[in-house]
């Protein structure tokens, strides 16, 4: 890879896409952030010149530093502004076809040198690397929420990737100020894989009566020293996200009952009730809303 800044390519601008756009802009990348919906492009734009705002208000970058990271910002509808993009990750839904589909039309577009990545929280990189016509230069990078701030980044190279890649972006992670960690392509790879018992436990506990949401969550805070119980932290990932994270992580183990998804979750995601981001989830996050106690 060439010392210049690469030009990075972000597909889908929710949570994820927004939040990988502002480290990468911050690091120095120009960065083309595209989405097929214009209200969520102008939402992402806005949330990520506020948070630049903020950190330069509380001077945790300079004023001219934050001005730079918002000018190599692009929000964009059209891929084709994707051509000369040295990488491109995507953070869209978490649907193997979909994402299948998208690399398909992002390779119609860049150069045989450009590194295609996926966000995917649980999907085998294999699979989606397997759409590809060029799936050595293929791999996952996978950000955690929310990505300006969590250090973490797993590196997930495919069966297919060539060799010294995932090397290769773990170097380039780190630039970014990131602490990445190589893992291996199997069903919600390190973190997410742990995570599952976190949740699924979480909700048996409450499913079975043996205490409440707001007692497990006080107790996983208050006690176990973890920054978020596992309902709030599974509303602030958004049920959405986190339900098709637990469904593919249960199919992809063969149905191993140790991942089964619970229908307390299912339901959620079935009513709309996708946490923080849709104003309710396990708990109501409607103005004045009376909230649990432990
Ligand atoms: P989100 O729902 O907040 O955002 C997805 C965005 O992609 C939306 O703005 C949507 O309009 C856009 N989009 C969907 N299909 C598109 C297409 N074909 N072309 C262009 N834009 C498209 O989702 P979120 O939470 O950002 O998750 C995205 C990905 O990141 C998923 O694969 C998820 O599993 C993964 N992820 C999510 C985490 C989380 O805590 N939410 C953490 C780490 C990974």
């Amino acid at each position: 890879m060439s010392s210049a800044p690469l030009s990075i390519g972000i597909i889908g601008s929710g949570a994820m896409g927004a939040g990988i756009a502002q480290v990468v802009a911050t690091a120095g990348h120009p960065v083309q952030l595209l989405d097929q919906n214009a209200a969520a492009l102008e939402r992402a734009t806005a949330s990520i010149a506020a948070n630049l705002r903020k950190l330069a208000e509380k001077g945790k970058l300079t004023q001219a530093a934050a001005d730079a990271a918002a000018a190599r910002l692009h929000p964009t509808a059209n891929m084709q502004d994707f051509a000369a993009c040295g990488l491109v990750i995507e953070a869209i839904v978490e649907d193997l076809a979909v994402k299948q589909q998208i690399f398909r039309q992002v390779e119609g577009i860049v150069s045989a040198e450009c590194i295609l990545a996926s966000n995917t929280s649980s999907l085998s990189v294999t699979s989606i690397a397997a759409a590809c016509q060029r799936p050595e230069r293929f791999l996952g990078i996978h950000f955690f929420n929310p990505a300006p701030l969590m250090q973490l980044v797993e590196v997930i190279p495919a069966v297919q990737t060539r060799p010294r890649l995932a090397e290769e972006i773990k170097l380039l992670v780190q630039s970014w100020g990131k602490r990445p960690v190589l893992a291996q392509d199997t069903p919600g790879f390190i973190v997410n894989r742990v995570a599952r018992p976190f949740y699924g436990e979480a909700i048996r506990i409450l499913e079975e009566g043996l205490a409440d949401m707001a007692t497990i969550d006080w107790a996983m805070t208050e006690l176990g020293g973890f920054r978020m119980g596992p309902f709030a932290l599974m509303d602030f990932i958004g049920h959405d996200v986190n339900y098709r994270v637990t469904e593919s992580v249960f199919t992809a183990f063969f149905y191993d009952p140790r991942y089964r998804p619970s229908f307390t979750q299912k339901r959620l995601f079935e009513a709309g009730y996708y946490g923080r981001k849709a104003g309710r989830g396990f708990y109501n996050y409607a103005p004045g809303a009376a909230q649990p106690e432990p």
